[in-house]
This record gives C-alpha cells, sequence and structure tokens, in this order.
C-alpha cells in the first residue's frame, strides 16, 4: 500500500492490513503440556512506533501556516509518543514450540528442576511485586523518562496480540529498543515457564501508568501471555505497518473498534496516553515537545488543549500538525505543545476534508485565526478571504462530549483509562472466566482463529483511514 503517504505514527497504534489476518494461537496453559503444544498461526502484530524516518527540522521560516501551505511531503515519521498508530500487516512464522516448552520434554532433561506446573504453582501476586519492583527500580535509575516508553511498549506489543515481539527493522518501532533493553535484565531474572517476557512487557506497562498518576492501582490480572515464537530475538519480531496519524474520527473509532473491540468512549480515554507523549525532533516529521504541559504526569490536561477557545491552527512543519496549543497562546515554538490530526479528531469532524498530505481544509474555530499573535490584521483586500476562511469551521466530531467529560473530570479519565488500558493488555486472549482472586490468573487459552482476535482488514487501507 501506499505508505508513504500515510504514516506517522502517534498515539495509540493502530493497525491495518491489506488482507484480513487473524491471529491464531492455540496453547495450553499447563506447563505439564507444554511440550504438545500446537501454535499455528499467522499473527499480525502492530506495534507502534516511533517513528524515525526522516527528519529534516525545519526552520521557523519553513514553518508554514496552513493557509500558504500546499503540500508537504510525507513521510512517515513517527514520534516519540507514548502510542502511535501504524498499520500493520504481518505474517508471523508458525510458532514453533518456545525454548522454555522444548527444554521441558522429558527425554533432554536428564537434571535440573522439573518444569514449573502454572496450574500447581500457579503465579501469586508476591512474585508479581518482586518484579514490580524491579521494573520501578529501572524507572528510577534511568536517565530518561522510562515510564511513558514502557506504557508505548505495552501498546505496540498488543496491537495484533500482546506477545513480547517487535520488529525493530520497521522504522515505525524506533525507539522501542530503549524499553526493551532497560527491561532486558528484568526479563532475564524474572521469566520462567509462568511468566513469559510478554507478561514482563505487560506489566511495565502497567507500571509506567501506575508511577506517572497516583488515583488508580495498575495492577497485574492476567498472566500467561505467549511470547511469539520462532525468533530468537525480541527485536525482530513480524513486521508492521502503522495506520497514519492523519485519520479523521471514523477512522480512529473504526480502527480501535476493529483490532480491539473498543467503543467510542474507551478509544477517546486511551487517547489519553499522549498526555504522556513526547514528540521526538530526531525521530519524527512532528515539531514540538508533546501533547500537555506535563508529559511526566498522566492526566486530562491532554482534553484540557482541546478547548473550543484554543486557537489550533493547522501548520506544515515537516508534515501537518496542529500549533497553539496551551490556552491558545498560539506560540508553538514557546510552549511546544502540538497536536496531530488523530487528535484533532476527537473533537472536530473533518471527514472528506482531509487531503492525503494530511492537510485538513476547514478550521478548528471560527474567528480568532492566525497563529501567533499575527493573526487579525489582514488588509482589507484580503477581508473577503479571511472571513471565507472564519466560516469554513470543521463541525463537532461524535466523540466531542466524551472530550469534554475528560475536561471535565480528571478522576474520571483516569478510570477509563485504567479500564481500558487493562483491557489492551490482555489482548488476543481469553479473559471470559473473569479473575476475582488475589492472585493473577491465567488465561483460559489464546483465542482460536477467527475469535476475537482479528488484526488484518480487507480493503484499502486509504479507505479506512482517509
Ligand atoms: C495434556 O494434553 C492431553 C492431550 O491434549 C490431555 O489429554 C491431558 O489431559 C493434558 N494434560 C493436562 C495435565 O492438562
Ligand atoms: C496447522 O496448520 C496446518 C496448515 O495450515 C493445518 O493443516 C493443521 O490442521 C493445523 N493444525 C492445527 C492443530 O490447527
Ligand atoms: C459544537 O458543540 C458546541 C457545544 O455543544 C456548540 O456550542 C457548537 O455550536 C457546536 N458546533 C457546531 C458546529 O455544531
Amino acid at each position: 500500500m501506499p505508505i508513504s503517504t500515510k504514516f506517522v505514527a502517534i498515539l495509540l497504534a493502530l493497525a491495518v492490513g491489506p488482507s484480513a489476518v487473524s491471529v491464531v494461537a492455540q496453547a495450553q496453559d499447563d506447563a505439564s503440556n507444554a511440550t504438545a503444544m500446537t501454535l499455528n498461526e499467522t499473527m499480525m502484530m502492530m506495534i507502534m512506533t516511533e517513528s524515525p524516518t526522516e527528519e529534516v527540522i525545519p526552520s521557523e521560516e519553513s514553518i508554514q501556516v496552513e493557509d500558504e501551505v500546499t503540500t508537504p511531503a510525507p513521510t512517515p515519521p513517527p514520534t516519540d509518543a507514548a502510542m502511535s498508530f501504524g498499520s500493520v500487516s504481518m505474517t508471523l512464522p508458525p510458532r514453533t514450540p518456545s525454548p522454555t516448552s522444548s527444554s521441558s520434554q522429558p527425554t533432554s532433561q536428564p537434571t535440573g528442576p522439573p518444569p514449573r506446573s502454572c496450574s500447581t504453582t500457579p503465579v501469586t501476586q508476591t512474585e508479581i511485586q518482586t518484579i514490580r519492583q524491579a521494573i520501578e527500580t529501572v524507572i528510577d535509575n534511568a536517565n530518561v523518562n522510562m515510564a511513558p516508553k514502557f506504557v508505548r511498549l505495552g501498546f505496540h506489543d498488543c496491537v495484533g496480540g500482546c506477545d513480547g515481539c517487535v520488529d525493530m527493522s520497521d522504522p515505525e518501532n524506533a525507539g522501542l529498543e530503549v524499553p526493551i533493553q532497560a527491561l532486558q535484565e528484568v526479563v532475564t531474572t524474572h521469566e520462567n515457564e509462568c511468566i513469559s517476557r510478554a507478561d514482563i512487557w505487560a506489566l511495565a506497562a502497567l507500571v509506567g501508568a501506575d508511577v506517572t498518576q497516583s488515583q488508580e492501582d495498575f495492577d497485574m490480572v492476567w498472566v500467561g501471555r505467549q511470547n511469539c515464537a520462532g525468533v530468537t530475538d525480541p527485536m525482530s519480531g513480524p513486521v508492521i505497518q502503522m495506520p497514519s496519524a492523519d485519520m479523521d474520527i471514523h477512522g480512529l473509532l473504526g480502527f480501535f473498534n476493529d483490532e480491539f473491540g473498543f467503543d467510542a468512549r474507551q478509544t477517546v480515554a486511551l487517547m489519553g496516553a499522549h498526555s504522556i507523549g513526547k514528540v521526538d525532533e530526531d525521530n519524527s516529521g512532528f515539531v514540538g515537545r508533546g501533547w500537555d504541559d506535563d508529559e511526566e504526569e498522566l492526566d486530562n490536561d491532554y482534553y484540557q488543549q482541546l478547548q473550543d477557545n484554543v486557537r489550533w491552527n493547522q501548520v506544515n512543519a515537516n508534515r501537518f500538525q496542529w500549533e497553539g496549543g496551551d490556552g491558545g497562546s498560539g506560540d508553538a515554538d514557546e510552549d511546544g505543545i502540538i497536536m496531530l490530526n488523530v487528535d484533532i479528531a476527537l473533537v472536530r469532524d473533518f471527514s472528506g476534508d482531509m487531503g492525503s498530505d494530511g492537510r485538513v481544509n476547514c478550521r478548528f474555530r471560527n474567528g480568532g485565526g492566525g497563529g501567533g499573535g499575527g493573526g487579525g490584521g489582514g488588509g482589507g483586500g484580503n477581508n473577503r478571504f479571511v472571513r471565507a476562511l472564519q466560516n469554513n469551521v470543521c463541525p463537532n466530531s461524535s466523540t466531542r462530549s466524551i472530550v469534554e467529560d475528560y475536561q471535565d473530570s480528571n478522576s474520571q479519565f483516569l478510570s477509563d483509562f485504567h479500564d481500558v488500558f487493562n483491557r489492551l493488555l490482555v489482548h488476543g486472549y481469553d479473559t471470559s472466566s473473569g479473575c476475582s482472586t488475589t492472585d493473577p490468573c491465567r488465561f483460559a487459552g489464546v483465542p482460536q482463529e477467527g475469535a476475537q482476535v482479528s488484526v488484518g482488514r480487507s480493503g484499502n487501507p486509504d479507505d479506512i483511514f482517509f
């Protein structure tokens, strides 16, 4: 697919594949049967990424206001956002027994302890706490803001089903090596028959969300995620293509519903992960700092930025992005707060008004226009033109009222984010049995083909996201 025109990974990862793909995994929880495990699967995973790619930071002069811009170009860049969108279509090789399962074969295990049975010796909350503390130590000792990176890793890993593998050759995943490498020692130390690398990555994502806010406890409820098989390096997982950040509200809701079964409210809540997102100018085509005032705190400030009175203006800085946040100062260079099309889509419906390059042809609000203080002025000769632009305001999005709910209540946002993030981190697994115990529960199994996990979609992705 014409990838070159769409991509921008940002926020949450979206996955779209040219062909429908389903993830099928058959697994047996019982370690004693691990050797008999037969996995047939085509797994598509979407991964989010920070994309790398080109990167030229434009000079101020090169940043043009939407009205003056024509086309950019684009490329795919990703950002260092906590989550990004991307479409992915991957086919994993047939799964093969994992090293741990093969090592448990009776014939080849003359010595050493017998494999642990996850049903008779289940994972305990105490065990999880030990790993949790190890992860917190990693966060505390890191010289970068690691928590959001763990959140992002969890998102990327779980698109298509959480399996502890990402493909670092995909530029959209740029930057994920940082959290993966940071977790390597924890994985090496604590991974066992009953706690997989995929579980530890999910736990790190939970810890990342936990430490960036104080209202919710992001507990580890489920264990038993299966690492992807067939690869020895967790960074050489299946290729994934992220969907574009240039999506309107229909594309956004469609993706999350198709991929995760999320409804509009859950999708809007998950987008709040941008609250701890950070734009990495070295890796992405976007220019700015992040989505809200404090990328170290998971809160509703992201939604606050989407208020009507903020003079959001689309500009072309490498690629189309929106500037003018932070109460409408209109000075993106100063506050560094930007929004992408997929963010603005939560409150403005520009369906049919966005070009393939991401340029949106309707305005965020009436009047108050022009970025920076320069706006108003235009001489008499431009009045007609200006008026025409002012009237061309994008209509409200269907999700606007949900954004307003979160603007009004940080507590409501955190509560909803907690719920949807937990759902994200069990993507691809059967939780229908529920879990009411204090200790983590094991998944009943992995969905069969045609079950809930279906990452790919048929048809032209352009029809879906643009
Ligand atoms: C292991 O798998 C076999 C065949 O699927 C099944 O009959 C047996 O009950 C399983 N054992 C356990 C402990 O689950
Ligand atoms: C595994 O895949 C092969 C090839 O598609 C198929 O013939 C076989 O029935 C599958 N096995 C199981 C257990 O699904
Ligand atoms: C959008 O919603 C706001 C709040 O309900 C309302 O004041 C405004 O008129 C709406 N705009 C459009 C174009 O419907």
